[in-house]
């Protein structure tokens, strides 16, 4: 019999079909084709096929040519040094701005395999960003979330298991079965890291709710539980078949309703202030449709923050047969490499932000990622991704959003900001960073650590598209300004100066810049931050490596000026004051050493029992299949229409597919 989670693929595919919609479906535990053979791709051959694990793809796109004509190389930046003299400026911002969302299938193989069985690298990463801004947040839920459901102990001591479902029903969803020691393992990371965390409480039944995962987050996390997500896109439930076709926004309003009063009854939690909705997808639903239903002022004392999850496209035509033509990856890649396009892919958001901040509710991004799907070969995991993550990250901070969580899926997707190896080559083999990574810590290191910072985008160069930027302002005043080239042209040609000065103040007679650089767009891992980098595939294991270079820029104090060049692709920190360089450039990081060879583990300063190295897991859980691909707003509007032909297609080639999966 075909694993359940199969089944599920199939029927998720069928009901996508039989709706009428691709945009949103939710698969697991599929593989990718991986067959791209874009013929302009430098690395590949013209009909080169790539059939292995899609985070490992080689494909790299070539840049896009430069606009003709070229955006200016010189021009001026006037900002004020005071805040009190800008309009427009964000809501007070932390450096943790960007997060993490791991689905819940997977934190097994991404955090550690039980709590005395941790990643180091994961550790190591944390430890980065911690080390910045104090803490990171980080969501464990997804598509799965809805279906856990907590036991005692599982067979040969596993911490998760996905459970088959006897009837082989397709329209059933696989049963996330785990133990409370996934709670161990999170609250472990947090005895090393200053982790916080948001879980999911399971939707699918509200006669029957399962609070458990409440009980035992609130018991064995205490203050390193920041939330609980009631509903996971519950805009799709409908469509999904999770729900009657009828159920709309008042009946989400209702069932948020019954989770509210339950935990307000249930001894075993004593809070029940820090939930957070509606976590739609902007599907079905505009949130507006929402907060229509009154769900703000009625929940206001249950509700932490409101949510949403979004991704700006999707790539999956390219994974699944029946869902129209394939987007030529090279041909979408110019679309992530301009300022609008962050920009555009919120705009719908900044009614919602304003009406949570007249509520006094923080909103945030729950899911999100470059393409739902499993983001796009040579896109979502090139450099050109890391610029946009960045520009996407930071308009998101200007629109009033305060946390956005960028999802972590398998090794069956092409956008996670870090992959843990294959289980088969883990005695040898380390982690591989993804460019994203770079974007986080950027971001963090552009907010800092205090709580404060308010950020404004610049409309640089008459709004240029290709050369924006923005002003970071922490404790009321100028701290730093961020500058980005989202072209290449390794002449030099089209690198930019960009002469700061200040409309209320002199500009100091030095400042420090940090780069954020490759050699092109299409790079996969010749990515550095202030000249130190994460490793290529592989290479990794959550320390940085190389010497920090932090350039300094003297300035014309007399022309009130300072001349900052920005390499095309680049992109530049300018540390306005030395609070603000020294805020974001930690003198020490935690780190937690392991040798993949010898499988010592030099652990300094921590709990020796808590560590293991990040190598050695059994070969049992060798699939990292199962993850959520989350799901787009891009193809609301035009949504593809498989015909039943071509579904017959996709029910054979997802049978195919379980073969080579269920080993
Ligand atoms: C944790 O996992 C490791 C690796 O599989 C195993 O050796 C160890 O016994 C496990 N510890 C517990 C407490 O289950
Ligand atoms: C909800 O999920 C649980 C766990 O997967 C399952 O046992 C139960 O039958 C589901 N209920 C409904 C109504 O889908
Ligand atoms: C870490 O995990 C071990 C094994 O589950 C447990 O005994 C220990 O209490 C945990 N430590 C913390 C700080 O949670
Ligand atoms: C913002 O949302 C509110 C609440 O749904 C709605 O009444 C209002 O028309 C919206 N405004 C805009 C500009 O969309
Ligand atoms: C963000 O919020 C501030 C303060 O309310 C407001 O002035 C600003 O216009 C908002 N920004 C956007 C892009 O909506
Ligand atoms: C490891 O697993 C991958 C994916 O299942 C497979 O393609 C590869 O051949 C395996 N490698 C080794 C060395 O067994
Ligand atoms: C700025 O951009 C606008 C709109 O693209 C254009 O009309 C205007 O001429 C530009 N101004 C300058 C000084 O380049
Ligand atoms: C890495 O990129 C830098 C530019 O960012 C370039 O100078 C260097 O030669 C590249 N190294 C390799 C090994 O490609
Ligand atoms: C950048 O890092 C490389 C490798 O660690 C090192 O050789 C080089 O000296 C560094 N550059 C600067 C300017 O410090
Ligand atoms: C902001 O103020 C805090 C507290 O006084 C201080 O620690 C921090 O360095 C300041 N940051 C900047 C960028 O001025």
């Amino acid at each position: 019999m075909p694993p359940v989670s199969i089944l599920f693929a199939a029927w998720a595919l069928a009901a996508a079909a039989l709706n009428g919609v691709h945009a949103w479906v939710t698969v697991y535990s599929q593989q990718p084709l991986g067959a791209y053979s874009t013929s302009s791709a430098t690395s590949t051959a013209p009909g080169t096929i790539y059939t292995g694990l899609a985070v490992y793809d080689p494909l790299v796109l070539n840049p896009p040519p430069i606009p003709s004509p070229p955006p200016a190389t010189q021009f001026g930046i006037t900002v004020q040094n005071n805040a009190a003299n800008v309009v427009g400026m964000s809501i007070p911002l932390n450096g943790n701005f960007y997060g993490f969302s791991i689905e819940m299938s997977v934190v097994t193989q991404v955090l550690g395999l039980n709590a005395s069985f941790l990643q180091v690298p994961f550790l190591n990463l944390m430890s980065q960003l911690a080390s910045r801004v104090g803490s990171v947040h980080i969501r464990i839920g997804g598509n799965t979330q809805d279906y856990a459901t907590i036991v005692p102990s599982l067979a040969d001591g596993k911490a998760i298991e996905k459970q088959q479902i006897p009837s082989g029903n397709p329209t059933d969803t696989p049963t996330l079965l785990m133990t409370p020691e996934i709670l161990y393992i999170l609250s472990n990371v947090s005895s090393l890291v200053d982790v916080k965390w948001y879980l999911g409480i399971p939707l699918n039944d509200t006669t029957n709710l399962r609070l458990q995962i409440a009980e035992y987050g609130e018991s064995i996390l205490g203050n390193n539980l920041l939330g609980l997500q009631v509903g996971n896109e519950p805009d799709l439930y409908a469509r999904h078949g999770h729900r009657p076709s009828t159920y709309g926004p008042y009946d989400y309003f209702g069932e948020f309703g019954q989770v509210a009063l339950a935990l307000e009854n249930d001894h075993g939690v004593s809070v029940s202030n820090n939930l957070i909705g509606p976590s739609v997808a902007t599907g079905d639903w505009r949130p507006e449709d929402v907060w229509d239903t009154g769900f703000i002022s009625a929940y206001t004392n249950n509700l932490l923050a409101l949510s949403v999850e979004h991704y700006p496209d999707d790539n999956c035509a390219a994974l699944y047969q029946g869902f129209g033509t394939p987007k030529d990856p090279q041909a979408e890649f110019a679309n992530f490499l301009v300022h609008s396009s962050g920009r555009n892919a919120i705009a719908y958001l900044l009614n919602s932000t304003a009406i949570a901040q007249q509520a006094g509710k923080p909103f945030i991004m729950f899911e999100t990622n470059t393409a739902s799907c499993g983001g796009f070969p040579g896109i979502s995991d090139s450099f050109g991704a890391a610029l946009w993550a960045l520009d996407y990250g930071l308009q998101m901070a200007y629109s009033n959003i305060s946390h956005a969580l960028l999802h972590v899926g398998g090794q069956n997707v092409y956008y996670n900001p870090f992959t843990p190896p294959p289980t088969n080559q883990s005695t040898y083999h380390q982690w591989t960073i993804g460019p994203i990574f770079y974007s986080v810590m950027a971001v963090a290191e552009a907010l800092g650590p205090t709580n404060t910072a308010q950020i404004i985008d610049l409309f640089a160069s008459n709004n240029s598209d290709q050369t924006p930027g923005y002003a970071i302002y922490e404790n009321g005043s100028l701290a730093r300004v961020a500058l980005f080239n989202y072209m290449t042209d390794p002449s030099g040609a089209n690198d930019y100066v960009a002469t700061i000065s200040m409309a209320d103040a002199a500009v100091p007679a030095q400042v420090q810049v940090k780069y954020l650089l490759a050699p092109s767009v299409g790079e996969h891992y010749n990515i550095t931050w202030a000249n130190q980098t994460f490793g290529g595939q592989f290479g990794a294991d959550g320390r940085l490596q190389g010497t920090e270079y932090i350039q300094t820029v003297n300035c014309d104090t007399s022309s009130n000026g300072c001349q900052i060049r920005v390499p095309a692709p680049g992109f530049a920190l300018v540390f306005l004051t030395n609070n603000a360089l020294k805020e974001s450039t930690p003198t020490s990081t935690a780190t937690f050493s392991t040798t993949a060879y010898t499988k010592t583990i030099n652990t300094a300063s921590v709990d020796v029992s808590a560590l293991a190295t990040s190598n050695g897991r059994s070969g049992k859980d060798a699939q990292l299949g199962s993850t959520s691909h989350g799901s787009s707003g891009a193809g609301r509007a035009a949504g593809v229409y498989p015909s039943m032909a071509g579904l017959a297609v996709v029910l054979v080639a997802v049978t195919t597919v379980m073969k080579v999966i269920s080993r």
